[in-house]
């Protein structure tokens, strides 16, 4: 191995790909010949004649092992339709994690209600249970598990939670389609659960989203949220926004869930990659899996042993885009901390936070949540979009090899 092999692109090496590797979702001749067919036919969408929005919403049901399905059209919408139909109000606190994609707390906003973030597990980086109980008060209606990663959140300890306190608990499963806990599909334990179905998600329509839930009364309320509140032509039981799925969407949707289990199958083996090539690394903790969990690995994310570095996570980050891999950060901070929680501001006048409704105080400060804010320090993220071949995976993980290596204390 040569020095420049050794050195990181950034140094002034030779980097691990010689151009930005990009990876995005490849689609079989099937799912493109629905969609074309679909686009030929006219129907485009489900308030004219479409199908494939309810056919894809029954086999999303079956699959995920709940009553019903509600397709939107992204997971954010999903949310807060989910939100909106269990009844949540001005003035509600929802509690849920801060280290998760900001819809998940800027849902609970959009319904007029307060964020309130409790703290997550060092290690799955799910939310934590007994953290969940320490911020419930009279004010609290529900909480939003989000199965981070991939990896299923601990639903056993948050339904008793939620069973002892009259709390709803709401499943973000948005990076979680077909990951199982004890046994059973995330998206069938709580009372109402949220996916996306964006670019990077497990299956993918661009765009896209499905809540799912067996309560014949969500489901219902979710149908009319989705579409204006109308009951039947220009007849408006409530107010109700357009959030309707596509049926191009729908139909790539329908199609591609039929090989969702190959499509996490593939995503498992680039983890494998991924943990082969970097298990041992002194500097480095990998992700892990629960043994009563069957992890779909969203995504994979690793954590810095910083006091074994000489330089930070942004470095190292830099270090890696420089060797051309695919690396995000999911995520550099958590919520709370950011401009649009520290604000206030919400929908204007400060609302929801100085709402006459809610008629209390609440503070987001550095120090809320200690292991939230521990995890967003070190950690960073690699793709494992099924489109990456094994000797691409190979290579991205050697990239972290060589440039944690390179910064490791002496
Ligand atoms: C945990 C989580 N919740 C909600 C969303 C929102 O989904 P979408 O991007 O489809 O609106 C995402 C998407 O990245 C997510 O990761």
């Amino acid at each position: 191995m040569s020095q420049q092999d050794i050195l990181p692109a950034i140094e002034g090496g030779t980097p691990v790909f010689p151009e930005p590797l990009f990876v995005l979702p490849e689609f079989t001749e099937e799912e493109i010949k629905t969609v074309v067919n679909v686009l030929k036919s006219g129907e485009l969408t489900l308030a004219a004649k479409g199908k494939y929005t309810k056919i894809f919403e029954k086999a999303f049901a079956e699959f995920i092992g709940s009553k019903y399905a509600i397709a939107v059209m992204n997971g954010t919408a999903a949310l807060h339709v989910a939100l909106r139909a269990i009844g949540v109000k001005p003035g509600d606190e929802v509690i849920t994690t801060p280290f998760t994609f900001v819809a998940t707390a800027s849902s609970i906003v959009h319904q007029n209600a307060i964020p309130v973030f409790a703290d997550i597990d060092r290690k799955t980086f799910n939310i934590d249970p007994a953290s969940v109980e320490d911020r419930i008060t009279e004010k609290t209606k529900a909480v939003i598990a989000v199965h981070i990663a991939g990896h299923p959140a601990e639903m056993d300890d948050l339904m008793k939670i939620g069973e002892e306190h009259n709390l709803i608990i709401v499943e973000d499963a948005a990076q979680a389609i077909g990951a199982e806990y004890r046994g059973r599909k995330v998206g069938s334990i709580g009372s109402i659960a949220t996916f996306s179905l964006y670019l990077s998600k497990n299956i993918t329509t661009g765009e896209g989203g499905m809540v799912t839930t067996d309560s014949e009364e969500y489901w219902r309320k979710a149908q009319l949220i989705r579409h204006h509140g109308q009951t039947r032509s220009y007849h408006y039981e409530e107010i109700g926004y357009n959030y309707r799925m596509t049926e191009l969407q729908a139909a790539l949707g329908y199609v591609q869930l039929k090989r969702i289990n190959q499509l996490n199958e593939r995503r498992r083996e680039i983890v494998k990659i991924y943990n082969e090539v970097l298990e041992g690394e002194e500097a480095l903790i990998l992700p892990i899996s629960k043994p009563y969990v069957k992890h779909v690995w969203h995504i994979y994310n690793i954590l810095l042993k910083l006091e074994k570095l000489r330089v930070n996570r942004d470095r190292i980050v830099q270090a890696l885009k420089m060797e051309n891999i695919p690396i995000s950060t999911a995520y550099p901070s958590v919520l709370y901390l950011e401009p649009a929680f520290q604000r206030m501001e919400g929908h204007g006048n400060g609302c929801p936070w100085s709402c006459p409704f809610y008629g209390k105080k609440i503070s987001y400060f550095k120090g809320l949540c200690p292991n939230a804010e521990w995890v967003s320090e070190r950690v960073f993220t690699l793709l494992t979009m099924p489109s990456i071949t094994d000797e691409q995976a190979v290579k991205i993980a050697e990239a972290v090899r060589k440039v944690v290596r390179y910064y490791k204390v002496a």
